[in-house]
């Protein structure tokens, strides 16, 4: 099934408001899920609207929150995220910190008592769009094992980095720091396949292909992404004074407490370090540079962080987004239930 990113849009727009977010604040989370199914980013799109919504509607998750914004400093900031959607939060404390940058020349704002947030790129682009490197990390529930361990103890701590260019669309690289996000695995049980030996492991710590018995996934390349999820722990999760490690709140599982997730949010104002035409123009060159290299057999070109990203955006809008049919009848029950009709 595919649907159009509009009438998406509306519809998770509309559920929102019906389970209580006011306009602006549903088209933000409505905007950054459809965001991401358009780059192709179906683990952290509309597939989560179900969970969301059911938080909210438990009062798990504040419709109405109450944000705070603390300066610490010239460049530093701390947010508490009144328990509302990880969406609203971090694109409120993503615009504290560009507002920072453009005086202090980099802004860092550390947030806490907020939730999932979604695909971290998202927040990222905002500050690229506005010609500073932006930089978006979350903590979340422990889904990883930790290198050399049989049970989760850290998230899956995405990171996103994205450069402004002086041509064409900002560069992002936008990832996980387990070998796959857990929305994979979400998605595979959607879709009723079967997952590779080597993403997760069930409960025993033996690797597994079935999505259903999935209790963790591992950790990016062995040690070095479990440091990494680790470094993400530090920085969203211990910096912004949240719980950290098992202590998160499990989206899907802990219905009797809100998640207490932290995050961190950046931007870096390049006119500060070089002139800023030279940095565009640096970029461009890298990029040139990276695109240039030859192809690896079974390779017809060399990408750049993010472009496989804005092709799949570029079919989505034309075509639609495409929705799996288990998912498609989630998404009209959820619908029903709110008064809102699915487009599908
Ligand atoms: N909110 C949360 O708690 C949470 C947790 C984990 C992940 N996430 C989100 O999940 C999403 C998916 O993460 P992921 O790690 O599965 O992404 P992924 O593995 O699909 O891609 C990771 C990065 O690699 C780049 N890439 C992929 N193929 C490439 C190629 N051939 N050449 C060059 N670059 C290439 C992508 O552009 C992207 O920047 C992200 O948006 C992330 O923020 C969110």
């Amino acid at each position: 099934m595919r649907v159009g990113h509009a009438a998406l849009t509306s519809f998770c727009q509309d559920v929102l408001v019906a389970v209580g977010l006011d306009e602006r604040d549903a088209a933000t989370v409505a905007g950054s899920l459809v965001a991401a199914d358009l780059r192709g980013v179906a683990t952290h799109g509309v597939l989560r609207l179900p969970v969301y919504v059911e938080r909210m509607r438990r009062g798990l998750i504040a419709t109405r929150p109450d944000i705070h914004v603390v300066h610490t400093g010239p460049g530093t900031a701390t947010v508490d995220g009144g328990n509302g959607p990880g969406q609203v939060v971090a694109l409120r404390a993503m615009r504290e910190a560009v507002e920072l940058a453009e005086t202090a020349g980099v802004g860092l704002v550390s947030v806490h008592h907020s939730n999932h947030f979604g695909a971290a790129g998202w927040f990222a682009l905002h500050a690229a769009e506005r010609g500073m490197i932006g930089l978006a990390l979350t903590h979340a529930e422990a889904d990883v094992v930790p290198f050399g361990g049989r049970r989760a103890a850290l998230g899956t701590n995405p990171l996103a980095v994205a450069v402004p260019r002086g041509d064409g669309s900002p560069i992002l690289l936008d990832m996980a720091t387990s070998g796959v996000a857990m929305g994979k695995v979400l998605l595979a049980r959607k879709q009723g396949r079967p997952i590779p030996d080597d993403w997760a492991v069930d409960a025993d710590g033996e690797p597994t292909t079935d999505p259903e018995r999935v209790r963790a996934v591992r950790p990016l390349g062995g040690p070095k992404g479990y440091g990494l999820a680790f470094v993400v722990e530090v920085l969203a999760g211990l910096l912004s004074g949240s719980r950290s490690g098992t202590e998160v709140g499990r989206m899907y599982h802990d219905f009797d407490r809100p998640q207490g997730i932290g995050h961190l949010l950046g931007a870096i104002d390049p006119a500060r370090f070089v002139p800023p035409e030279a940095f565009a123009g640096n970029v461009d060159r890298l990029a040139g540079q990276l695109k240039a290299t030859p192809p690896a057999p079974g390779f017809d070109e060399v990408l750049l962080p993010g472009e496989p990203e804005e092709r799949a955006e570029a079919r989505h809008r034309r075509d639609g987004v495409p929705i799996p049919e288990e998912l498609g009848r989630e998404l009209a029950a959820l619908g029903e239930a709110y008064g809102v009709r699915w487009p599908g």
